[in-house]
């Protein structure tokens, strides 16, 4: 674990917050201020359990596939409260063009990083992005406007539960930074020849030895409250917080089979109080957009996400009453010459 990263308060201005995200690529949108909060995450968790086991145990979850009105209502509230929607209008007037929500909005179980097991896992979520021409002229000219929004219902520490983020590297263009690509060969370099990461104690911290390789990008450990809304860019260097070593060997010995495989503890593994859950939620201008649609449309995917994104549309009331322009912007995005690339699609 690195040091926390200094959230910003959520009472601060709009304009105050679109500027963090814009310069740092991560902000602090809401926080939630509910007397019954712990309440409301126990309960939440225990459904969110209850709706992975039903599906025995994926990766993600569609919302759209969670039935459970408490669930639903509360992803509802949180992601059209009056600071999301606040942040979004100064993001508008400084891109020059309306920021609203976008799909997919998934609820993640147990998904980590793990350098123990040979997964260092820092990434851009735009990297898929960036070989194209297409998407950087995008990001070049400054009009690119693309994050996602989430929502966790642990606090990250020893065990994990948010993201780390490297802090020094975030670049508003299409570069990546120099500490990035250093840090990257670096790590790579270390896992094709030891494969996994023993642990090491320097100046009492409890860390892997791998990530001694990415202190050059600044890391930091982000750790909102369960149910702050924190938006983070997709050009954001970053990556889900692993356990800890002290973290991992209680784990282990709770579990001894435990591992990490793929990024993800196996799904039939229960770590009780100690799963990870988090929702994530796309959002942006229209340009993000098309730069997002040109990369997920050249994957094989693709077929099932468009499925899938029209499915959110359809059924989810965020994008029917609170963010009416999304499928407005998708349907404008996928009739561009040139940008879905595999736009054979029909059911
Ligand atoms: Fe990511």
């Amino acid at each position: 674990m690195f040091d926390f990263y200094p959230l910003n308060e959520t009472r601060e201005s709009s304009s105050l917050k679109a500027k963090r995200f814009i310069n740092n690529g991560l902000v602090k949108v809401s926080s939630f201020a509910d007397i019954n909060k712990n309440q409301i995450v126990t309960e939440t968790r225990n459904e969110l359990e209850k709706a992975f086991q039903k599906k025995r145990f994926p990766r993600q979850i569609d919302l759209h596939q969670i039935r459970n009105q408490d669930i639903q209502e509360l992803v509802l509230n949180l992601f059209s409260s009056k600071e999301v929607k606040n942040l979004f209008k100064e993001l508008s007037q400084k891109s020059g063009s309306e920021v609203t929500l976008f799909p997919f909005i998934d609820v993640m179980r147990n998904y980590f990083s793990g350098p123990q097991c040979g997964f260092p896992g820092w990434h851009n979520d735009a990297g898929g992005e960036l070989p194209y021409y297409f998407c950087r002229e995008k990001m070049r000219t400054g009009k690119y406007l693309f994050g996602k929004l989430s929502i966790s219902f642990q606090p990250n520490g020893i065990y994990g539960g948010n993201i780390d983020i490297a802090k020094a590297t975030y670049k508003k263009y299409e570069k990546k930074s120099l500490r990035q690509m250093i840090s990257n060969i670096s790590i790579k370099t270390f896992f094709k020849i030891y494969k996994r990461s023993p642990s090491f104690r320097l100046l009492g911290k409890d860390q892997w030895v791998s990530d001694y390789l990415s202190i050059i990008t600044n890391p930091k450990t982000v750790s909102p409250d369960p149910l702050d809304v924190i938006a983070f860019e997709h050009r954001l260097y970053h990556r889900g917080t692993p356990a800890s070593p002290n973290g991992w060997k209680e784990l282990k010995k709770r579990i001894p089979t435990l591992s990490i495989e793929n990024f993800k503890i196996p799904g039939d593994i229960n770590l009780d109080e100690k799963n990870k859950y988090i929702i994530y939620a796309h959002f942006g201008n229209i340009f993000g957009l098309q730069s997002y649609i040109y990369d997920r449309s050249r994957r094989d995917l693709w077929k099932q996400e468009k499925k899938r994104w029209l499915e959110q549309y359809k059924f989810l009331e965020l994008f029917k009453s609170e963010f009416q322009n999304s499928s407005v912007f998708f349907q404008k995005v996928l009739e561009i010459k040139g940008i879905e690339l595999n736009n054979n699609f029909r059911d």
